[in-house]
């Protein structure tokens, strides 16, 4: 499988370099950024997207943006990474993954000694290992929901969960690229994802690049189409998922998940244990994202919508716990009753979630 980095470092290390999300499947297109506001522009306007992929722009956006700050005391330093992080931590209130790897650079910030350029070389080491552990996270995921896929299966997922959404090769995705790796025969029909098509966009053009067969449908076609017996299970990415197993994902995922309830058909969510929150107890606590109502009537410079109606564009919905068949993680496929407390789900053997499920309540814009 040809590799997708979307967050890398830039050769010289003085950049993060993000394919810029919104330029395909048109045409792919790298930026770097380096300043604090080419990086809260590029995770705003979605550039780079994901849960996984925006927790560690962020971080490693942290890290260049602080380089022009190395040379001045601890003292500024420290007021200017402080000041940096939150509005990083601003850009995007739902996916958790965003706040926890601000909180891990603040946390190593503060374990390290010395001038402000050995801080930022403590920050630099730890952004590029949350790169990595989400890699390693991706492709655990992956092993762990294969036996899911079989040989000849139809999938239906929604909006992007794939290697363009993380550092490695997806969550929802990493089991269908095994899986296809493997030789099965798999089919992937994708929801378009309205209104920022994250699902016609950019898991076709992912899945399509990889040799994968897959089609594309309108949020509103996913229904029948499992009623005509054309899906075998569906399989999504998280943005945060609460205590109890309620899930934050893309607008629409919950109205996949009614319809795949109604006509008896798995529902599975694929995350790593960083989109976990053992700090909310239920869904309700989710902070939802609302983004701009022209992304909704807009299409390119056309308005589609008479100027007197009222746009509503919440980006995300939770699907309740009592929905989703399965939760399969890094470390294991968690079933509900879900209780991630220090629990390894059943195929894990690889450490557990107590370090995560243990942390304090992560910080909310909301
Ligand atoms: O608004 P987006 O495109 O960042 O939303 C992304 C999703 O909802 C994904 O399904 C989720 O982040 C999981 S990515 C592995």
């Amino acid at each position: 499988m040809a590799i997708i980095e979307s967050v890398r470092w830039s050769p010289a290390g003085d950049a993060v370099r993000i394919i810029d999300q919104t330029q395909l499947p048109g045409r792919l297109v790298e930026r770097d950024l380096r300043s604090i506001d080419d990086v809260c522009e590029a995770i705003g306007r979605l550039a780079v997207r994901g849960a996984p992929a925006i927790g560690i722009a962020g971080a490693m956006g942290l890290v260049t943006a602080l380089i022009p700050s190395a040379r001045e005391s601890r003292a500024v330093f420290e007021g200017t990474l402080r000041a940096y992080a939150a509005r990083i931590r601003a850009t995007r209130p739902t996916a958790v993954n965003l706040p926890r790897a601000l909180d891990r650079m603040l946390a190593c910030a503060a374990e390290v000694g010395g001038s402000a350029s050995n801080v930022l070389a403590a920050l630099r080491a730890e952004a590029t290992a949350l790169l990595e552990e989400d890699r390693a996270m991706c492709r655990r995921i992956g092993e762990n929901a294969l036996p899911l896929i079989s040989d000849g299966a139809s999938v239906l997922t929604h909006c992007n969960a794939g290697a363009l959404a993380t550092g490695g090769i997806g969550t929802a995705l990493a089991p269908i690229y095994l899986a296809h790796e493997a030789g099965r025969r798999v089919r992937v029909f994708v929801d378009e994802t309205r209104p920022l098509l994250q699902g016609s966009r950019l898991t076709a053009w992912e899945l399509s690049r990889a040799g994968i067969p897959v089609t594309v449908i309108a949020d509103g076609a996913a229904a029948s189409l499992m009623r005509a017996g054309a899906v075998d299970l569906c399989i999504v990415g998280a943005d945060r998922i609460a205590a109890n197993g309620d899930v934050a994902n893309k607008v629409g995922t919950y109205a996949a998940a009614l319809a795949a309830q109604h006509h008896g058909l798995p529902f599975y969510v694929a995350a790593p244990t960083s989109t976990l929150d053992p700090s909310l107890p239920n869904g309700d606590a989710i902070p939802i994202e609302r983004r701009s109502g022209d992304e909704l009537a807009c299409l390119g410079a056309v308005r589609l919508t008479p100027p007197a109606a009222d746009i509503d564009n919440p980006a995300f919905d939770v699907t309740p716990a009592e929905m989703v068949t399965a939760i399969v993680t890094d470390v294991g496929v968690f079933r509900r009753p879900f209780d991630f407390s220090g629990g390894r789900g059943d195929r894990g053997d690889r450490g557990n979630v107590a370090s995560i499920t243990s942390t304090t309540s992560i910080t909310s814009t909301s």
